[in-house]
């Protein structure tokens, strides 16, 4: 039986795509232009895929974009002298550096020198602290963003409840932990950060009211690891392989999604959950970028 439990993210992120519209025109009857830039380095195939998606979403929504793809060999001097150039650029809002950066270069030293008034990522130490104060004067890293929207949009109580966040990565696990664990609206979680080395992870997992699990396991939650009408968040995308599909693999999330959705409260479609939110929250964070640097 279908169970008409799910949480639509292609049209909660329309819906912010709408908004993120309108302030556009908004910028554009003062004279301002909103203007985001893209840097991807080498060929990674995921990477050209993102960026190309980003491209076109920028453009419906009115943002002018522009991506600079340099080669794989790029030195981090070489990258570090563009982004100060970026940096520099009064036509550019925003300024978002694919990850992963081949081997060589430091991700960490990139990130932290794009401007943060033009971090859209929200990766920038000071952007990264900011969150975790509760400062919201900073920018939030784009995939936590669009999750904490799609459980606002959807009504999902946080306060008081206790969140499972599996995985601590730098762009999902840990900043989704900051922003659900702040005393304010739409936070005041009771949020456990559950990871590789942790003891009894399933038993977490059935303790928890919501599941947001950005761990990059196939399938790793699985129906005996849900309480019945938990809030099911699936922001994994990976890639398996699938001889009988058409390129050699196919993507699947991390939660084990047909056996879950009858037992959930809500739960996200993968795809068609966590990944429009993404851009919806990227574009949101380049409008502010450029309402901010032009005010
Ligand atoms: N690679 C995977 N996710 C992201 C993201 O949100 N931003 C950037 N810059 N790179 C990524």
């Amino acid at each position: 039986m279908e169970k008409a439990n799910l949480i639509d993210g292609r049209a909660i992120s329309q819906q912010i795509h709408s908004e993120t519209k309108e302030r556009v025109e908004a910028l554009k009857q003062r004279g301002v232009q909103p203007g985001l830039v893209f840097v991807r380095v080498g060929e990674d195939p995921a990477s050209k895929v993102y960026v190309g998606m980003k491209e076109k979403r920028s453009a419906e929504a009115g943002i002018h974009s522009t991506t600079k793809v340099l080669a794989e060999t790029t030195t981090q001097e070489e990258l570090l002298k563009l982004i100060h150039e970026l940096n520099a650029n009064p036509d550019v809002h925003g300024i978002l550096v694919q990850a992963p950066l081949p081997g060589p270069i430091s991700e960490q030293v990139i990130f932290s020198t794009v401007s943060p008034s033009k971090d859209v990522d929200g990766f920038h130490p000071e952007n990264v602290g900011k969150l975790m104060l509760g400062d919201t004067t900073g920018f939030r890293p784009c995939t936590p963003a669009g999750v904490h929207e799609l459980l606002i949009r959807s009504k999902v109580k946080t306060s008081g409840s206790q969140v499972v966040v599996l995985g601590r990565g730098n762009i999902v696990g840990k900043p989704m932990t900051a922003i659900l664990c702040q005393k304010s609206d739409h936070a005041n979680a009771t949020v456990s950060l559950c990871h590789s080395r942790t003891k009894n992870i399933a038993e977490h997992c059935r303790a928890a009211d919501i599941i947001i699990a950005a761990m990059g396991v196939p399938l790793f939650v699985k129906e005996d690891m849900v309480s019945e009408g938990a809030t099911i968040i699936d922001v994994g995308v990976n890639r398996i392989s699938d001889e009988n599909a058409p390129k050699g693999y196919r993507l699947v999330g991390d939660v084990d999604f047909e056996k879950i959705q009858p037992k959930a409260g809500l739960i996200t479609p993968n795809p068609g959950g966590v990944g429009p939110m993404t851009i919806a929250m990227l574009l949101q964070n380049t409008v502010l970028a450029a309402e901010k640097q032009t005010s």
